[in-house]
């Protein structure tokens, strides 16, 4: 190559619902980034979920995931509506892309910020003094392993089997990332498990203690994940890193999500390797927002494209190592947030009530200006 600009390639999956017009505000936010950094990103669109059954007979075509291999980095949106609801459930869109996605790319790792901006602190539904100055979780979840994929599986018309496996290697690695992300944080990770029933459990609280070993800066605690569930709500602040099974991992950070009171403001990372973070090494990943289609807002410019956004930067940070990208974009809604624009799901008295495209072109705008 001629020039030593870096290129990089992301593939662009908007999929369903409010997936398109939130995905159009992130797209304008690159395109913001592109002119203030003097790089280029190549889009490569692709369709998943609903869209793609419609088009091409399938959730997940080959070609979408062909697409994926080619890029650097997934760009996901959300997927899934009424209109897909009647199809058989291992045919309906979340669990025909997501899951087949996850385990094709080896997505093992799942970051779930549980983020409270301190401007929208009163959309938390706890109360003030359980949140104090703010909250700051991150979620590591195990992503392709555990009861979601463990054989044997089976149904028949009065008894349907799932089971719960995990390996020593699975449980080393989703470790290391848990541990590895709290060493940039506050150095703590309080470990899930439910040791005092499941065999599983006893395996995954002993693999845990062993591997942190090897982070005697990192402080482990260990809950079972029911007083985990309880906790979350009495004192969130007890928490920095929660490290989790893939099923435990999905019940937690939904609960986690809700705790900060908008589900429209929260990013994640599905990530295929243990090193997480601002490496040289580019690493291949997967970024959606949290909350999903929301099929009864869709189209109607009422979604907040902030998740999306805030999903682009963490793939900017996690598989580019863009630190400054991310920063400029975290800047750029810290200051659209701070002059009182909002969406209907974070509104409140004295602020600004704009839509999905307005929000979006003011937060591009701000990553211009710098
Ligand atoms: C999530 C979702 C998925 C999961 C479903 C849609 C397969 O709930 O990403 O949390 O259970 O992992
Ligand atoms: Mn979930």
């Amino acid at each position: 190559m001629v020039s030593d600009m870096r290129s990089y390639t992301i593939a662009v999956l908007a999929g369903d619902g409010i997936g398109p017009e939130v995905m159009q505000q992130a797209d304008a936010v690159l395109a913001a980034v592109e002119d203030r950094f003097t790089l280029t990103f190549e889009r490569r669109p692709a369709d998943v979920g609903g869209i793609a059954i419609d088009n091409h007979g399938h959730a997940l075509p080959q070609q979408t995931i062909d697409t994926c291999r080619e890029a650097d980095a997934v760009l996901f949106g959300s997927v899934g509506g009424p209109r897909w609801e009647s199809l058989p459930p291992d045919q309906q869109p979340e669990r025909a892309a997501l899951l087949p996605l996850r385990k094709t790319f080896g997505l093992f790792a799942n970051l779930r910020p549980a983020i409270i901006f301190p401007q929208l602190r009163s959309a938390s539904p706890l109360k003030p003094e359980v949140i104090g100055e703010g909250l700051d979780v991150l979620v590591v979840r195990e992503l392709t392993g555990g009861i979601y994929f463990g054989e044997p599986k089976s149904r028949t018309a009065d008894r349907a089997v799932d089971t719960m496996v995990y390996t020593r290697r699975e449980i080393e690695r989703i470790s290391h990332v848990a541990f590895q992300a709290a060493r940039k944080r506050n150095g703590r990770v309080t470990s899930i498990d439910k040791a005092n029933v499941l065999a599983n459990g006893v395996l995954w609280r002993e693999v845990v203690t062993e591997v942190a070993a090897g982070y005697p800066d990192v402080e482990l605690g260990h809950m079972y994940v029911d007083n985990a569930a309880m906790q979350l709500v009495r004192n969130p602040r007890q928490f920095d890193v929660i490290l989790c099974g893939n099923m435990f991992g999905d019940i937690l950070s939904d609960e986690a999500s809700m705790i900060t009171g908008s589900l429209g403001m929260l990013p994640s990372a599905s990530l295929s390797s243990s090193s997480v973070g601002s490496t040289a090494q580019p690493v291949f990943g997967l970024y959606e927002p949290s909350g999903g289609s929301a099929p009864d807002i869709a189209g109607r410019d009422l979604a907040n494209p902030i998740a999306q956004i805030l999903s682009l930067a963490m793939l900017l940070q996690y598989s580019f190592g863009l630190d400054e990208a991310y920063e400029a974009i975290l800047n750029a809604i810290t200051s659209v947030l701070d002059d009182g624009w909002r969406t209907a799901d974070i509104m409140s008295d004295g602020c600004r009530l704009v839509g999905t495209a307005d929000i979006g072109s003011r937060i591009a705008a701000a990553v211009r200006d710098r």
